[in-house]
Parts: structure tokens; sequence; C-alpha cells
């Protein structure tokens, strides 16, 4: 009788991460470095798409607040991700880590629940992708259809309706950068750089630009009055903070260099908590200012920041933001492609997926296969959903995963208080009590369809849990 809540033994996983090489990383990144990877890592579809479709649908104007309260959110998940990822440096995260505390059924259902955060995470972002794209290309005179650049599927009133059309755009994208990843590219840290810094600079050039062509009559009502419930009012407020938590994803990234900082201990919550705290600024401001820049009822469009900078007289701004968009999106885009590679591979290098989504190119060194079907999967999901199902399905996914993390703190606190832990979350148990307990709070204010979306997600993943994972679990044939 398999036992569902076999650990993985955390000896094992000590030699993992020393087999791969983990251990041998050298400790060069600062505090300075840790901060930048956040940024890169956040800022994408988020701010630049659904900031429009949050104030347009939910919050009016006070989609600022909506920011501020998936910030709290974030900040105590951070701080608990940060412990696990100076315990157990090792690909995978929240998958690893819940192997190591709560079993393996909870390991599974993270690893399950990841891909929501990650495949669709790519999906999400190249649908944003796409809608500046598109209308740079229209500076150079070509012009792409609708038919090819919108999705099958629309929501109206709480129905897919079909528009018989296909986003071929962001399916391209997504295949095209699978192609990239599955030849190996190297993450090259001066690219990265780069990309930040074009990301930084075109959110601070929106600010220094808009801040003084606000109309603050755009701001009145700052709360509109609540038309149906998640349609304005508070309640509203606090939807469009869990769509909006999609533009803080990705400081989880910070985590998972933990190994590589020269001191983990001061550093790592310097980057989150510096990554985060910059973000959310950045975020209020652009929020605050394109609020005030046009009515919020001009901003369910696929660029709403185009729309505020079209408002005043530095209308050249638009195409330099597509080209930011275009570029920074990619960043986003690869690493939640690479990150989903890394999560398939240890699932299936514990035997919980076949074998062949560890199969590694011979020439390339990379694990091609999965890297390449994943990218087909997402690629037509992205042709097929509008961003808005998308985002708040990558949202419960990844919110899902904060609560079981936060929790796993507190489990392995209690079962392990030998470890060794170079960065402990502070706070104890208050931030991971709050940790799970703020996540499961925006959870609540996610659509009901969302949460039924991710029933059927998990049920399936049981199925496959149950019929093939259990049976060739390596941990479970080792036996306890
Ligand atoms: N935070 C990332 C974005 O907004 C995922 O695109």
């Amino acid at each position: 009788m398999p036992n569902l809540l076999i650990r993985k033994p955390m000896q094992l996983l000590m030699t993992e991460a020393g087999e791969t090489g983990i251990h041998t990383l050298k400790r060069v990144l600062g505090p300075w470095q840790l901060t930048a990877l956040g940024i890169g890592a956040i800022i994408g579809a988020g701010i630049f798409v659904l900031t429009g479709e949050a104030a347009f649908n939910n919050a009016g104007p006070a989609v600022v607040l909506s920011f501020v309260a998936s910030a709290i959110a974030c900040a105590f998940a951070g701080l608990c991700y940060a412990e696990f990822a100076s315990l157990i440096p090792i690909a995978g995260s929240a998958y690893t880590y819940g192997y190591a505390t709560l079993g393996e059924l909870f390991a599974w259902i993270i690893g399950w629940d990841l891909i929501l955060e990650y495949a669709l995470g790519a999906s999400t972002v190249s649908v944003g992708w796409a809608g500046h794209f598109v209308p740079l290309l229209k500076h150079f005179g070509i012009y792409i259809p609708d038919s090819v650049s919108t999705s099958t599927f629309v929501l109206q009133n709480g129905h897919f309706v079909n528009t018989g059309a296909f986003n071929l755009v962001s399916f391209g994208v997504l295949l095209l950068i699978s192609a990239v990843l599955a030849k190996g590219i190297k993450e090259s840290a001066t690219l990265n750089s780069i990309v930040v810094v074009l990301k930084l600079g075109i959110v601070l050039l929106f600010i220094g630009c808009g801040i003084w062509y606000i109309k603050p009559e755009n701001w009145h009502p700052f709360i509109p009055p609540e038309e149906s419930l998640g349609r304005y009012g508070w309640f509203g407020v606090l939807r469009g903070g869990a769509l909006v938590f999609f533009a803080y994803i990705g400081f989880d990234a910070v985590s998972t260099a933990a190994q590589e900082c020269k001191n983990p201990k001061r550093d790592l919550p310097i980057g989150i908590l510096g990554s985060l705290a910059i973000c959310t600024v950045l975020y209020i401001l652009v929020s605050g200012i394109l609020t005030g820049l046009v009515s919020y009822k001009l901003l369910g469009v696929p660029a709403p920041i185009v729309v505020g900078i079209e408002a005043t007289p530095f209308r050249w701004l638009a195409w330099v933001v597509e080209l930011g968009a275009v570029l920074g999106l990619g960043s986003v885009m690869l690493v939640m492609l690479l990150g989903q590679s890394r999560v398939f591979y240890s699932m299936s290098r514990d035997g919980l997926l076949p074998e062949v989504f560890s199969r590694i190119h011979p020439k390339y060194r990379t694990p091609y296969v999965i890297t390449m079907l994943t990218g087909v999967v997402v690629a037509i999901i992205a042709g097929l959903l509008p961003i808005r199902v998308l985002g708040e399905l990558v949202n419960i996914g990844t919110l899902l995963a904060f609560a079981i993390v936060s929790a796993s703190v507190i489990v392995l606190r209690i079962r392990r208080p030998d470890l060794p832990r170079p960065f402990k979350t502070p706070g104890y148990p208050f931030v991971p009590v709050m940790g799970v307990l703020t996540s499961l709070a925006l959870i609540g204010f996610l659509p009901q369809d969302t949460w039924w979306r991710l029933v059927v997600w998990l049920v399936i993943g049981l199925l496959i849990y149950g019929l093939y994972g259990i049976r060739h679990s390596k941990v479970q044939k080792a036996g306890p």
C-alpha cells in the first residue's frame, strides 16, 4: 500500500543538490543584483495590461488600493519562500519544498499547481505581448488583422463566446521562445540587466511625463459605486487586487538564487522585499497616474498604458512603450517557460512523470522534449483564451502554492527544528500564518468560475498521480 504522505529525505535532497553542482555555484550576488533580478522577473503583463483591465472592470481609480492589497500578501509569502530557498536550494522550487515537508501527495499538488503559474503564466504574458507587438508593427505600416491577433473565446456576461479568431501572434512567439530554450540559452546577466533597465526606464518615463497631465476629475469617484458583486465598490477593489496580483509574480525567483548570494541571511530579504517594495511604489504611481490621465472607462484595452500616453503631448512615447513592452514581456515569458521545464524536470526525475520529460538533448544539453511539448500546449492555450481568464487561473494556482509554502514553513520548523536555516522567516509564526491567510483571502476574491477551474485542474492532476505517479515514484520504491 503506497504511502501518500511519504517524504523525500532531506539528506537525499542535499545530495541531489550536490549532484547537479548547485553547491558549487559562486556566491557572487549582492543585495543590488538580487533586487534587479527580482524587478526583471516581476515587471511584465501585470502592469502593462492587467492594470487597465482591473481598473475598467473592478476597481476604477481605486486600482491603486488593489495593488497595495496584493503587495501585502506577497510580502508574507516572500519571506516564507526565502527560508525554504536558503534551506533547500535545488531546482523545483515549491514542489521540492513540499516533497521534503508535507509529503508526496502535497508535492504533486504543488507541482501540478505550479504548471498554472509558469506554463499558463507564459500564455498570459504572450497575450499581453501581442497587444503591444501588433500596434508597434503599425508604426512600420504592417497591419495584422484581429482574426489572427485576438483570442478565439471572449467572456461576455460570464459566458464564453466564440469569435472565430485565433491569436496566432501569441502562438508564434511562444513557439519561438520554446525553440530558443530547447536549443539552450545561456542566461546572460548582461542581457537581463539591459532589459531590466529598459523596463524600469519606460515605467519611470511614463511616470515623469504623465504626472503633469493628470486631470483630478478622472479620480472621482475614487471607488465607483458597486454595480454587481466584484464590479466596483470595496469588493471590486479586492477582486481587482486578486487580479493584479499577477503583476507581482516573479519575486519568488529571487529566492531561487539563495546559494548564489554572498550573504543570504541579510541579502535575500533585501532582494525579495526590496524588489517587491520598489515595484509596489512604481505600480501605485503608474496606476494612479494612468487613471488620472484618462477615465478608467477607457482602459479595458490590450495596451492601456499607451492610451494614457496618448492623453499627453508625448505621443511619440507610445511606440517606445510598445517596443519596451515587447522586449520586456519577452524576457518574462522566457523565464516562465524555463521555470516550467525545471519543475517538470524535477517531477520526472522523481518518477512522478514519465522519464521522457527529463530527457536531455545530447548536443544542446537541455530538456528539449518537455520544453517543446510545453511550448506547443501553452501556445495553443494562448491562441484560444483571453488574458483575464488566463491571468486569474495563474493567480489562483500561484496563491495556492504560496499558501502551501507558508504552511510548510511552520510544519518544518516543528518537525526539524535542528536544520541549519541560513535565512529564517522573521516574526514566526505570525508571518507564515499571515502568508497562508492572505493568500487564501485573495483566492476568495477571485471569481467562483476560477475556483471551479482550479478544482477541475486538480482533479485531473490527482487522476494522473493515481494512475501514473504513485506507481512510478522513486521515493515510494525506495520506501521510508
Ligand atoms: N509579474 C509578471 C508579469 O506581470 C508575471 O508579467
